[in-house]
């Protein structure tokens, strides 16, 4: 049995995955995510801890713990954990959709230089990024700096305390604008901008390959045998990939979480000119291109929790009758937005609207300004020449089949459902079934253990209605950008 870790921002999914790729159970459980001040984004790293452990027991209830060969995990990326000597969290983690750091992107990004950063690691800054926060904390919090001993990301932390290894995996630290992603492996040049020793981060590894075992006194707090073996994992993009057999060359995922993402799988190396797409290495030993937004699911989310009150997403969904058709537009910049603009001061924008605009009008609008802005990123990934037909898609957003019909027909792509939509937890458990032996590659896995259930074809009718809705949808950022100074 394979024990794959999702460490997300909602909530830690855990998935217990048998050697043919059948899932035996999945369990979730949540945590707080603290806003402190208006764009920043925190969490408390020994909450991830504690709902992991009480994750893995309630996963393991009921299943032979005996048979738990190996354990890995896909985790939200980006964020900013560090330990003091004696490996105790200095202050909160600053997580991937934290908009603080804006002077310090300025400074990477125009003292600095693109052209350099992007010589040294394929990308530029962006304020999620690793490395803007930690000049950020030598700026704001010199005491936390000085007591830096070891720089991690999420998922790297549960792994340390599982097994006693600071490690992290390429995928993971290309998010971090510390590392030469097409060397996969820590750039000097950009240790020595930010004032980090090469000590201070975490031994790399591909992400299917083992970095260690359960230490006994957990494994025993476990109920677990004392050989089970942790893998390195991935980023939970990358995980989501493997996860939804997002593998090889020019393979598509759209993952529909908190954060959006479209995700281009490549068997090469290469960097995206105009610096909106992010080049970073694939957990399958290759690379990925990949456009990122920051708020997804959660604009729909914030959408019916907080603003309708309702959770029953499904009947307010019931109620949208205006497919290609709707005079109500919706920017989905809640956090600010990553790809393509860039902007941490962009907000979200409702614009349209008449008197007889409908509530359903709007839920729809939402539901869309997401597929809309997706498709700013695939067509940056046209304008570089990608050419795509299909994509897998993933995340809480897929089980929506009106989303995904929405996807198919603005981006003008087939969408292949698959069996399992649980791409990162199923990602990390095929992961640690590679890093046993049990598959000879993550490619091997993938073709075996994916199984695409149907396809959404987008209909031409409807397509071409939407891209007359897309040609407007994009000249609204350019429009509002001044008011969001
Ligand atoms: C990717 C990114 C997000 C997080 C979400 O660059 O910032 O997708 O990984 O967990």
């Amino acid at each position: 049995l394979y024990i794959g870790i999702d460490l997300g921002t909602s909530a830690v999914k855990l998935l217990l995955m048998d050697s043919q790729g059948n899932i035996c159970n999945i369990v979730s459980r949540e945590y707080p995510l603290y806003f402190p001040h208006p764009g920043w984004s925190e969490q408390n790293p020994q909450d991830w801890y504690e709902q992991t452990m009480e994750g893995i027991r309630e996963l393991l209830k009921d299943a032979d713990k005996n048979q738990v060969a190996g354990i890995s995990f896909g985790g939200q990326m980006h964020g900013l954990v560090i330990l003091d000597e004696k490996d105790q969290v200095i202050r909160p983690a600053i997580l991937w959709n934290d908009g603080r750091t804006t002077e310090e992107c300025d400074y990477l990004n125009n003292v600095i230089g693109k052209d350099k950063l992007s010589e040294y690691t394929a990308n530029i800054s962006f304020t999620g990024f690793t490395a803007p926060k930690i000049l950020w904390v030598k700026k704001n919090e010199p005491e936390n700096f000085a007591r830096i001993k070891k720089i991690m990301l999420p998922k790297d932390y549960i792994a340390y305390r599982l097994t006693g290894v600071h490690c992290t995996d390429v995928s993971d630290a290309s998010g971090m604008l510390l590392f030469d992603v097409k060397n996969r492996c820590w750039s000097k040049e950009m240790c020595e901008i930010c004032g980090v020793r090469e000590e201070q981060l975490a031994t790399c590894y591909e992400s299917y390959e083992k970095v260690g075992c359960v230490l006994p006194e957990v494994a025993d707090e476990l109920g677990l045998p004392h050989n089970v073996v942790v893998a390195a994992g991935a980023g939970d993009n990358a995980a989501a990939a493997v996860g939804t057999g997002t593998v090889g060359d020019n393979m598509c995922n759209i993952s529909l979480g908190t954060s959006g993402t479209i995700f281009i799988s490549s068997d090469h190396f290469g960097v995206d000119q105009n610096n909106a797409l992010h080049s970073f290495a694939h957990a399958d030993g290759h690379y990925h291109l990949m456009g990122c937004m920051l708020s997804a699911a959660s604009c729909n989310k914030w959408w019916m929790d907080e603003i309708i009150g309702t959770k029953d997403y499904a009947a307010e969904q019931a109620q949208i009758s205006k497919l290609g058709e709707n005079h109500v537009y919706f920017l989905p910049y809640l956090m600010g937005e990553r790809s393509p603009h860039n902007d941490p001061n962009a907000r979200g924008t409702f614009i349209g609207m008449t008197m007889d605009t409908s509530r359903a009008d709007m839920t729809q609008a939402v539901l869309e300004g997401v597929a809309f802005a997706l498709r700013d990123s695939l067509e940056v990934a046209k304008s570089l020449g990608i050419h795509l037909e299909r994509t897998k898609i993933c995340g809480g957003g897929a089980k929506s089949p009106l989303w995904k019909k929405m996807i198919a027909n603005i981006l003008n792509l087939k969408v292949d459902v698959i069996e399992s939509e649980e791409g990162p937890a199923m990602g990390g458990a095929m992961l640690a079934a590679v890093a046993c032996g049990e598959y000879a590659s993550v490619e091997e896995i993938a073709e075996k253990f994916v199984k695409v259930t149907g396809t959404v074809e987008p209909d031409p009718e409807l397509t071409a209605k939407y891209e007359d809705r897309y040609q407007k949808f994009r000249q609204i950022y350019p429009a509002c950008k001044p008011l969001f100074e």
